[in-house]
């Protein structure tokens, strides 16, 4: 079977795609809980793959060994007191995910094709009944892209550059705004100028600028898109 072509009968996917800090994480996992669907978090396997080169001393400017540190990479998601863990090859490195380093590692093993095959089909095996939310970068393009709703999330970069400051001032991390703005600008640019699965819209994406909004009102305004999609099918039907 082609590879990109979904079984008829499986089961619902919104797509919540962009950029760093537009609050995709937040808003992916408060959208599931609400609907009561799986979440996939697509970042989190390339950060896991990042760490895991971290951990074994992989050069990142060497593709070969990132693919090979790709496949011998276990992933676990685990749901723990409302709490989502994520263990790499058997350690919990929920922490260790989050950081920058691991943020930038996964940017750069990001950009490399064979990474991203090899990802793919271990992202679709997360489509499972009764639906799936899924956040990052290609979902509505290229994981997913019969999905029956697709949201581009957005906020300005200041505005992306600020509330990531305050997460790590809330954390007693001391960051700067304008070194953290300089980041996201070229991580931006980074994901939006590789040559396979670039950061954009799919063409029937509805985006969602967040610049200005509080959580609640980005929550609604997704959920809107979900059952505004259900109408649309239900009136074809
Ligand atoms: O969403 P995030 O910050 O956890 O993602 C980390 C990096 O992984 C980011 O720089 C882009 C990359 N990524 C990707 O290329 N495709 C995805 N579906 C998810 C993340």
């Amino acid at each position: 079977m082609d590879n990109d072509t979904q079984p008829t009968g499986a089961a619902p996917v919104l797509t919540i795609d962009g950029p760093s800090g537009s609050g995709k994480g937040t808003i992916s996992r408060l959208v599931a809980e609400r609907l009561g669907w799986h979440y996939l978090d697509s970042g989190a396997l390339y950060r896991a793959v990042g760490v895991a080169a971290g951990w074994g001393d992989i050069d990142l400017a060497d593709p070969a060994a990132l693919v090979r540190c790709t496949f011998d990479t276990v992933v676990d998601f685990r749901e723990e007191g409302g709490e989502l863990r994520v263990l790499v090859n058997g350690s919990d490195a929920t922490g260790e995910l989050r950081t920058e380093t691991a943020g930038a590692a996964a940017s750069a093993i990001a950009a490399i094709p064979e990474v991203r095959e090899a990802l793919k089909e271990r992202q679709r095996a997360f489509r499972q009944a009764p639906g799936l939310v899924a956040d990052g970068r290609d979902m509505g393009t290229v994981i997913f892209p019969d999905a029956g709703a697709k949201v581009f999330l957005t906020a300005s970069a200041e505005e992306r550059a600020e509330r990531r400051y305050k997460q790590l001032s809330d954390k007693g991390v001391s960051v700067n705004l304008s070194g953290l703005l300089r980041e996201i600008l070229a991580r931006d640019a980074r994901d939006a100028s590789r040559a396979v699965a670039p950061l954009r819209p799919a063409a029937d994406a509805v985006t969602v600028d967040t610049t200005g909004l509080d959580i609640e009102e980005v929550v609604g305004r997704v959920l809107a898109v979900v059952s505004q999609a259900g109408r649309g099918r239900s009136q074809q039907s």
